[in-house]
């Protein structure tokens, strides 16, 4: 059962309380790494790239690597596209068979959001393709421009949302933030409305920004070169908490990246005389996977594949 749709890995997540992996990617090597950790994993997952990572590649390598290598996996898994902005994109993504969506209007007016999302439900609820949406905004506070509240979902319009547009998936902003720079002081997400949110809407929830930028990645960056003192992601207590509360997809690119980044720069400073990309690739891609493996175990989806 290898590629299948958004829905299902949806529906199992939300009915069985435990939530599934998505990561991104942009190249052959983070799609090899994600695929081989889950299938080492027993686990099911989403592979999801951007519209940015649609610009840097070609929807055509992205979708024809997932296409080319799908049965060579036996765990289920979905092609997502993360946060499209444009039903053109979602167009695209339908031709190049993705099997979910997510369209993210939640930077334009309440209402817009709506018709744009509805929109794009009545374009792939026919098709079975899964529809994630998002309400508030990541990124959370920037020096008092703005109040928590008027960036962070607010449960009731998310309950009317959500019968409104008749989405698979809801991605409610409690507080996190996407990249290695998460929050300026300790972590804090609102879990009480995260719980309001599940509550009011008994849909799957996804958490977007959930990346745990832990220290030895960051400190091995910094070590050989880099500079990303200050970064900070979301404690694994957290995240694990949010699961119970009712997060069924938690999406994760950023630790991804620092797993990589951290080891060619390493390797790059260490071994001089190495002219062969695929001799720091490799490794690279290698670190990638058991992070890959690391965050699976975190959301509790080792195993899961049997539930298919
Ligand atoms: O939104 C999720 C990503 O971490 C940002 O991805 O650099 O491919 O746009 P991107
Ligand atoms: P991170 O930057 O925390 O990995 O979040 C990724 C994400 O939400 C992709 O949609
Ligand atoms: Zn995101």
């Amino acid at each position: 059962m290898p590629l299948v749709s958004g829905k299902l890995l949806l529906e199992k997540a939300h009915e069985f309380g435990f939530a599934i992996g998505a990561f991104n990617f942009n190249n052959m090597e983070f799609l090899k790494a994600i695929l081989e950790a889950a299938e080492e994993e027993e686990a099911p997952v989403f592979v999801q790239t951007t519209e940015s990572a649609i610009r840097y590649a070609g929807i055509e390598f992205l979708s024809g690597m997932v296409h080319a290598v799908k049965d060579k996996y036996s765990i289920p898994f979905a092609l997502h596209l993360d946060h499209g902005k444009h039903v053109e994109t979602v167009l695209l993504a339908i031709r190049h068979g993705y099997t979910s969506v997510m369209i993210d209007c939640s930077d334009r007016p309440y209402e817009e959001n709506l018709e744009v999302t509805r929109k794009v439900v009545s374009l792939c609820a026919p098709l079975g393709i899964a529809v994630e949406a998002e309400l508030g905004r990541l990124g959370g506070v920037e020096d008092n421009v703005e109040s928590l509240e008027e960036v962070l979902v607010d449960p009731d319009q998310a309950k009317e949302f959500a019968l409104r547009t008749g989405i698979d998936a809801l991605a409610p902003a409690i507080g996190t933030a996407h990249g290695a720079f998460k929050f300026k002081g300790e972590a804090k997400l609102d879990f009480e409305r995260l719980r309001k949110v599940k509550e009011l809407t008994n849909l799957p929830l996804v958490l977007h920004g959930a990346s745990g930028v832990y220290y030895e990645y960051v400190n091995e960056i910094n070590t050989y070169g880099g500079d990303i003192k200050g970064a900070k992601g979301v404690p694994d207590d957290d995240v694990r908490k949010a699961v119970e509360l009712g997060i069924n997809k938690v999406n994760t690119d950023t630790d991804l990246r620092l797993a990589f980044i951290a080891t060619l720069r390493r390797l790059m400073s260490e071994e001089r005389k190495n002219v062969d990309p695929r001799k720091f690739l490799k490794p690279a891609m290698e670190e990638v996977k058991e992070m890959v493996k690391r965050r699976i175990r975190l959301y509790g989806s080792s195993g899961r594949a049997s539930l298919f």
